[in-house]
């Protein structure tokens, strides 16, 4: 198994430009020595850029927290990919459960983003997951599927080989309510039976697959054992250095 374990922070609308740099500093420097796991950032967009150029050379890749499918013209407020990798971005995040529950996303409209990050070379980390409430109607696995689906149509077997899978169960988003490690374990492995289905073994074998939702240095460890459970997508543990290290050496 290639599968490389990838800890990725989404700060979310948090921090300031300072705030934002002294994080970054201190990552800097606690991360250096960290050659096993995958590390990325993901600030919110206007941060982008100085954070890219702060992290250039050293072993924390960056991301945005979302961008547009349309390469360039009249959209007014939004950013491309190209743009995204001029700037030196690796990762952008997509289909997050904020943007689809809070500003309406699609999974149709989150599969041509998954497109053109593709098509530019971005990674995609596509990210599903079920309400609470489609939890308790033992809905979980549909909703997912519908989402996998969704998102991931056209792609072919080698780009979707490139692209990162986040389980992020809404409801233990910034909620303290960690999924237990055999939930997580149940959702990874029924996405990877979906990207088998879809494309094939070695396809499946090949997705990286984040778990998400109130990660933090004391449950990660437990998580990240799970043979499925390859990375983590982090908020609110992502915001300072220590915790964000906690979790990046339990792994
Ligand atoms: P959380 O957020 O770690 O604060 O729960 C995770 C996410 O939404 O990516």
């Amino acid at each position: 198994m290639t599968r490389r374990i990838l800890i990725a922070g989404n700060w979310k609308m948090n921090l300031t430009l300072a705030d934002s740099m002294a994080l970054v500093e201190g990552l800097k420097k606690e991360a250096a020595s960290v050659s096993q796991v995958d590390i990325a950032v993901c600030p919110p967009s206007v941060y982008l850029q100085p954070v890219a150029a702060a992290l250039k050379g050293t072993n924390i890749s960056v991301g945005a927290q979302n961008a547009y499918f349309e390469g360039n013209g009249a959209f007014t407020g939004e950013i491309s990919m190209a743009m995204l990798c001029d700037i030196g971005c690796k990762y952008v995040i997509l289909g997050h459960s904020e943007r689809r529950n809070i500003l309406g996303e699609s999974s149709e409209l989150v599969n041509l983003k998954t497109h053109a990050a593709l098509a530019v070379g971005l990674t995609p980390i596509v990210c599903v997951g079920e309400l609470l409430k489609e939890r308790e109607a033992n809905q979980t696995e549909n909703v997912i599927r519908r989402q996998f689906d969704g998102s991931f149509s056209g792609v072919s077997a080698e780009n979707m080989k490139k692209c990162v899978i986040a389980y992020e169960p809404v409801w233990a988003i910034g909620t303290g309510k960690v999924a237990t490690p055999d939930q997580a374990e149940e959702v990874h492995q029924a996405i990877r039976k979906m990207i088998e289905k879809n494309y094939n073994k070695e396809v499946a074998e090949a997705v990286v697959i984040q778990y998400g939702g109130s990660v933090n240095d004391k449950n990660a460890q437990e998580i990240l054992a799970k043979p499925n459970v390859d990375g983590a997508l982090v908020g609110g543990a992502s915001l300072k250095v220590e915790p964000f290290m906690g979790i990046i050496k339990s792994a």
